[in-house]
């Protein structure tokens, strides 16, 4: 094992006891130590814990890179793999359905799937699995409707998307490499059949005006057409996009959907309050829950100069894990950060909790996520207000994803 310097104390997060409940290791690192170093996944990183340190890096590009990716292994630059322009621009293409617009024009097709999937879990309760009969497809759903997937196929995205997340954080590079093919498979079959119909219409350059009128109005759709820094996407960008697209807004959405139940109902009490006055309550109980239980616990930067945090100084090429989930755990900038309270302010805390990451990198599908559990929310509120827990909770794989992988309620209807 590397010589570490002094203050930092090795770090991993698949031990065990971390697994178990990553949060009073926080704790531990907050009180004591605020950087670690990890070797145990067979790829070396730093750990940030602490919640200015986390903050300043996100926020400080020129330093923390995101060019060779979100995870411990280096990849390669590509597409939201990047920094400066060639980030911003990339990102721009995709973000604009998710504008206010967009998500407001999505909403009514949501609180109706949203609806569909609550009349079929009540005909099959009263007790269900939330995860898997609720939480897991309204996300996959959405994801499917805005890359223009449509029928089936995204059962076997939802499988590949989680597969990828499980793998992605170094638990095997070789099956992560595995499932990366067939998404990519996946993915050339829609953008080939695009391609196909712009032949068939006559043209041989795709533009940005074919959006919507020659071809669906969809992800895809702008991957095929869209201009990007005087040129088009070519394959590898295409897929990265829609590979980002649809691995970032799956279980993270899920994790925030049952995570928010599990905590409303595990005491009956703030289920009460909620229902009390759900449009005060709802949208404080999302970000209690994004901070309190945030579904992407870190994310990943690499130095690339020379760089002091926490005290320690570190090379360049070195990687670098944001805890954003300890970070809104730390005294230093949340009062009484382990209680989960109703009582705190909504807005406040969207603008200082950091499950969303933020700086350049941050999250674009935030807006996203925001209104399909507020819709959900309010569902639940007026259809199941006599809900309650049906037994243990499991916790989602890996040590990234923070979330229920099994939630078995009582409909009490
Ligand atoms: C509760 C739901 C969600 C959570 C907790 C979440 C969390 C995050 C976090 C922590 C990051 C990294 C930010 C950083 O490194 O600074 C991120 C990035 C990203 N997320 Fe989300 N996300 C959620 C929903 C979504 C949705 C619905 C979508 C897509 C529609 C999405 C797409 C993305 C993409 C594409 C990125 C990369 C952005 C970039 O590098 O510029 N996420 N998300």
């Amino acid at each position: 094992m590397t010589d570490l310097p002094p203050g930092v104390l090795p770090y991993d997060p698949m031990a065990k006891e971390v697994i178990d409940d990553p949060f009073a290791e926080y704790r531990r690192r907050q009180s004591g130590c605020p950087i670690g170093h990890s070797e145990t996944l067979g790829m070396p990183f730093w750990a940030l814990f602490g919640y200015d340190d986390v903050r300043s890096a996100m926020l400080d590009p020129k330093a923390f890179s995101s060019r060779y990716g979100p995870t411990p292994v280096f990849q390669k630059s590509i597409g939201f793999f990047a920094d400066g322009k060639e980030h911003t621009h990339f990102r721009a293409i995709f973000r604009k359905r998710l504008s206010p617009e967009g998500i407001a024009a999505l909403q009514p097709r949501v609180a109706e799937l949203a609806r569909r999937l609550l009349d079929d879990m009540i005909a099959k309760g009263p007790v269900v699995d939330l995860h898997d009969d609720f939480a897991l497809p309204l996300p996959v759903h959405v994801i499917s409707w805005l890359l223009g997937i449509q029928g089936d196929d995204f059962v076997t995205l939802k499988h590949w998307s989680d597969e990828l997340m499980e793998n992605a954080f170094g638990k095997s590079n070789e099956r992560f490499l595995k499932v990366y093919a067939g998404i990519c498979a996946f993915f050339d079959q829609h953008l080939d059949a695009r391609y196909d119909m712009l032949t068939a219409a006559g043209i041989e350059e795709a533009l940005p005006e074919h959006v919507g009128s020659v071809l669906p109005d969809d992800w895809i759709s702008d991957a095929v057409c869209a201009d990007y820094l005087g040129r088009k996407l070519n394959r590898d960008e295409q897929r990265m996009a829609l590979m980002g697209l649809l691995v970032g807004g799956n279980e993270t959405t899920t994790s925030l959907i049952t995570n928010l139940m599990w905590r409303l109902l595990e005491e009956p009490s703030r289920w009460e309050q909620v229902r009390s006055d759900p449009d005060r309550f709802i949208p404080v109980a999302i970000e209690e829950s994004l901070r309190f239980d945030s579904p992407a616990q870190a994310m990943f930067r690499t130095t690339l100069c020379p760089v002091e945090v926490a005290g320690v100084e570190i090379g360049p090429k070195q990687k670098l894990m944001l805890n954003f989930a300890a970070a809104n755990r730390d005294p230093a900038a949340f009062d009484d950060p382990d209680s989960f309270r109703l009582d705190r302010d909504a807005r406040d805390l969207s603008r200082r909790h950091l499950a969303f990451g933020g700086g350049p990198h941050g999250c674009p599908g935030a807006p996203l996520s925001r209104m399909e559990v507020a819709v959900v929310m309010q569902l639940f509120v007026k259809h199941l207000p006599a809900a309650t827990l049906a037994g243990p909770s499991e916790r989602s794989v890996g040590y990234n994803m923070w979330g229920r992988s099994s939630l078995p309620i009582n409909l009490g209807c």
